[in-house]
């Protein structure tokens, strides 16, 4: 093992791959060819999606074969396939046609964005409507194709779609989001690479105040009062890397990347007495979802579910020391997928760094006088993705006494429309004439957990009253109430703050100390769900975000919430589908799925960009150490320590 080194490294790509390690440019070439020769892939084929098929946790140190999924889109003919390869192998193992009426689409490729931007500008209904509303330069209209969603509407069954709202961007150099042009969208079919509606309700102002938060005429001069903070590890961080294995303090975790989910943490452990002792066997968020609650005849199917469609992973950013991250850094590339099949390196897509969290534990005893203080320290993995107008930062945090938490950053630019008094109630006024339509981000975390090994189950833990009475003659007394939930149906559950529920996820085999069984906690936020109505599309289409938490029994080929392809789909695949024969999953190989996330009613304070808003959720253990596991951290040391 090398002692790490503040850089730079590749994630994957060694000589011989982890089992679980990312795509390697090489095997991404290697697929591609594969499927060629095998005439599954010919000139007018996309490659919208590839990515590993992970070996199941009883095979992964057995298991040398590497095996790549690829879904495939012929823009000939709109024809798409589901395709497994065996890279190892060097064949192709698998080939399933996917009916886009009852399966759904393939998600968007990039260069679909510049088919609508080809296909509206030579559009002459396209250039009257824009012209109706004083927009004369076609070239100053910024578009981007949309995810259509699914509402049975005339002439879009079987069509690759997607829709289409125009901002106008005065100069290449400023920023289209604070001028919507309103009333107006374009559904446009991406086969026949032709327009298919334009759906024109009137005219209404394009809001003309700038939002180009760059140019100091809008922000004012920078401010000269902050004075630098500079984070410095004079013997350098205390973590260790070996390819894509990270181990820190009583840590380890193997880091994966994929071009849908991002990142992936993968065999999640802690080192107790010498035993590494399983917490999470693989961890991502594996869905997300943005809902819009406009329900303006050009806006009503606003709803991008930003992994399934858009594919975040592949959108991640290049990150800068001391911009995106602070201290001594480790960056990780990543590579993914381009639309033709060849292998993109994303270069710093991961930021692994050390932060001190503040105190850890601390007691000055008034009997001895004893004092004594432990600094609290997490290790952060994260990366950072930008959808369009909206940027998403993922932080995976591990911490010193066992806690696990994730933090999702919301930032960038909230979506417009021109603001119209009827849409008042839906959307909030941000600037003159200008409307962010309220909207959800929700986000479906896949927990594939094995505390102390595979078989896990899950009790609900909620604070109970107890009536006064016989053994609480003063009514002082509460405890808590523990339900044991067996099955899917009883899986499916919500979160109750005023109950202060927390999911214990246990070994019921595992004891600790005292007798009682190994757990960790899953400890919502609890804010709410998917608003839209229950006979909404986007409820059967987003179903995992009705509910704070399912419970799985694991199975493979289930690793995504809404279903494996989102794009167009009608509704009812992921976990409705997933639960539906209602399977044991007391004492089992169990999957937590936990949805969290923002509703976001936008504020004044939000434009032009908004300050990061945060939401997640945290794992922390729950009888799973004999006692406080931190003990032996020593008093600080260094040229700011008490000591
Ligand atoms: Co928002």
């Amino acid at each position: 093992m090398e002692a790490a080194e503040h850089g730079r490294r590749v994630l994957g790509g060694g000589e011989r791959p982890h089992p679980l390690d990312p795509l390697s440019e090489a095997e991404i070439v290697a697929a591609r060819r594969i499927m060629a020769e095998a005439g599954v892939v010919t000139p007018s084929t996309r490659i919208a999606y590839l990515g590993l098929l992970e070996p199941p946790k009883d095979e992964i140190d057995r298991s040398p074969e590497r095996r790549v999924r690829a879904l495939l889109l012929d823009i000939a003919d709109g024809a798409s396939q589901d395709v497994i390869v065996s890279v190892t192998g060097g064949q192709v193992v698998a080939r399933t046609p996917i009916d886009p009426v009852t399966d759904g689409q393939v998600p968007l490729l990039g260069e679909e964005h510049a088919l609508v931007r080809r296909v509206l500008r030579a559009d002459p209904e396209w250039a009257r409507a824009l012209g109706r509303r004083g927009v004369t330069d076609l070239s100053t209209v910024y578009l981007a194709a949309l995810t259509a969603g699914h509402y049975d509407l005339p002439g879009e069954e079987g069509r690759r779609i997607a829709r289409v709202l125009a901002h106008v961007q005065p100069t290449p150099e400023s920023l289209p989001w604070a001028h919507p042009v309103d009333g107006l969208v374009a559904y446009v079919d991406l086969i026949k690479a032709a327009v298919l509606e334009i759906v024109d309700t009137g005219t209404l102002p394009i809001p003309q105040e700038s939002g180009d938060y760059h140019d100091p005429e809008v922000s004012g001069p920078h401010r000269t009062s902050l004075r630098p903070i500079e984070i410095t590890q004079p013997d350098g961080p205390s973590f260790t890397i070996d390819g894509s294995l990270v181990t820190w303090e009583n840590w380890s975790v193997r880091l994966g990347y994929d071009m849908r989910e991002g990142l992936v943490l993968h065999q999640i452990g802690f080192d107790d007495a010498g035993r590494t002792r399983p917490i999470v066997h693989r961890a991502s968020i594996a869905e997300m979802v943005v809902s819009y609650g406009d329900p303006s005849p050009v806006r009503f199917w606003q709803n991008y579910f930003d992994t399934g469609e858009y594919q975040l992973g592949k959108l991640a950013n290049a990150l800068e020391l001391g911009c995106d991250c602070l201290g001594e850094i480790t960056y990780f590339d990543v590579t993914v997928t381009g639309d033709d099949g060849s292998p993109r390196t994303l270069p710093n897509a991961i930021c692994m760094h050390e932060e001190d969290y503040g105190v850890l534990w601390k007691h000055t005893d008034p009997a001895n006088g004893s004092r004594e203080t432990r600094r609290q320290r997490r290790l952060v993995i994260s990366f950072f993705v930008t959808v369009g107008n909206y940027d998403y930062g993922f932080y995976w945090y591990l911490y010193l006494d066992g806690t696990i938490e994730l933090e999702v950053k919301a930032t960038g630019i909230v979506f417009t429309g021109a603001y119209d008094e009827r849409a008042a109630p839906h959307a909030s006024e941000v600037a003159p004439g200008l409307a962010a339509p309220y909207h959800q981000h929700l986000f479906s975390a896949r927990l594939d957990m094995t505390v102390d090994g595979v078989a896990n189950a899950v009790e609900e833990v909620d604070v109970r009253r107890v009536p006064m009475g016989e053994g609480n003659p003063y009514g002082n007394a509460f405890g808590r109430a523990v339900t044991r939930l067996r099955t899917e149906a009883e899986g499916r559950r919500d979160a109750d703050t005023g109950l202060d529920r927390t999911w214990h996820v246990i070994n019921p085999a595992v004891r600790n100390r005292l007798g009682g069984p190994v757990g960790y906690a899953l400890f919502p936020e609890g804010k709410p769900v998917l608003l839209a109505d229950e006979a909404s599309s986007i409820r059967a289409r987003a179903a995992f975000a009705t509910r704070h938490l399912w419970v799985t029994r694991h199975h493979a080929e289930e690793r995504y919430p809404a279903g494996d392809l989102v794009n167009q789909h009608p509704g009812g695949a992921g976990l409705p589908h997933y639960t539906a024969a209602d399977r044991d999953i007391d004492g089992q190989d169990i999957v937590l799925w936990h949805t969290f996330g923002l509703t976001h009613f936008p504020r004044l304070e939000d434009w032009p960009i908004m300050p990061v808003d945060t939401c997640g959720f945290t794992l922390r253990p729950v009888g799973f150490f004999d006692r406080n596991p931190t003990l032996d951290v020593p008093p600080s040391t260094g040229r700011h320590s008490c000591h």
